[in-house]
């Protein structure tokens, strides 16, 4: 079994539409799982870090890092999950956007900090929790990331403003980050009771195929009450809808978003080995890790 580390830039410029909430809960499903998972909060307002429990505390976050006053092995942090490490965010991110961009490589910088961790192997997931805007940090976040995801409520005036970042994402395919991914789009704070819900799901999806991730995210209190108690909702209400959407979503992610890879099937040999039938080399080839695993049980219970 071989490992490749993924890191996925969450990014859009637009605040409020749900990428820290998707961080800290695909990273909890992700974990639990058995995916070994980074997050990076990159946000001066430390929400991925609050919400993951964790105190901000000056001089454990990316920015000395990237500064290179600070070795990033000294900042990753453990949280209360298995699996689940964090560098936290904390104040002096918010001078960051300066500092990077006097930087010759300023592109490059978040990418060169991560290269030791991702060169690794211990996580399976970085996750990067971009800030709210289309500057240097985001910029940098998405050179430095196999992947993109895009949070984005379902509402017409929403559509605009994913053109900005897939330009963003065209500029860095030509230039710093030629394989970049489009990893996909998720619908986040769906109401599916409002009108307009169905026509921009479908206007999304014509536009974006299969990028488009299949699950939905609903509105729902409990997802949004979690990070006041430093939880993932998965954590503070296992059966509320929140929870079990970011469950399947972590699911259709895992599967998109593949970091393990079984390399022990050997090759269909000539004679009397290639009699094998196919049947038996398929249940060979399985994999026998805690990707495909659902160690987390729906009870359908929803609220
Ligand atoms: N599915 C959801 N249901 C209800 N509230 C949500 C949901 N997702 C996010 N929120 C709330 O919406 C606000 C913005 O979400 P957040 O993840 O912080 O967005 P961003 O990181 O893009 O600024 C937060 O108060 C959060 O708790
Ligand atoms: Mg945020």
């Amino acid at each position: 079994m071989t490992k490749r580390t993924r890191i996925i830039a969450v990014a859009n410029q637009k605040g409020g539409v749900g990428k820290t909430t998707t961080v800290v809960n695909l990273a909890a499903a992700l974990a639990r799982r058995r995916c070994t998972v980074l997050v990076v909060d990159l946000d001066p307002q430390a929400n991925a870090t609050g919400g993951l429990g964790l105190e901000r505390q000056q001089g454990v976050s990316i920015y000395p890092v990237l500064l290179g006053e600070a070795e990033i092995a000294d900042v990753i942090q453990p949280t209360a999950y298995d699996n689940l490490n964090i560098i936290p965010s904390e104040v002096d991110l918010a001078g960051a956007e300066i500092e990077i961009a006097r930087q010759e490589d300023h592109l490059s910088v978040i990418r060169q900090a991560l290269a030791p961790v991702r060169d690794s192997g211990v996580f399976d997931y970085i996750l990067l929790d971009c800030p709210p805007s289309l500057g240097v940090v985001m910029t940098a976040s998405l050179a430095a990331a196999d992947g993109v995801l895009v949070p984005m409520q379902a509402e017409f005036l929403a559509m605009e403003g994913l053109g900005l970042i897939t330009n963003l994402l065209e500029q860095l395919r030509a230039g710093a980050n030629p394989s970049l991914e489009l990893n996909g789009i998720l619908l986040t704070m769906v109401n599916m009771v409002a009108t307009q819900t169905k026509d921009v799901i479908a206007m999304v999806k014509e536009r974006f195929g299969d990028r488009v991730y299949e699950t939905v995210i609903p509105r729902n209190v409990r997802t949004s009450e979690a990070p006041s108690y430093g939880q993932p909702v998965m954590h503070y209400d296992p059966t509320c809808k929140g929870a079990v959407a970011y469950r399947a979503f972590a699911k259709e992610f895992i599967a998109r978003t593949p970091t393990r890879f079984d390399e022990t099937v050997e090759p269909v040999q000539a004679g009397p080995a290639a009699e094998t039938p196919p049947a038996a080399m398929q249940s060979a080839a399985e994999p026998s890790d805690g990707q495909n695993a659902d160690s987390t049980q729906e009870t359908g219970a929803e609220q």
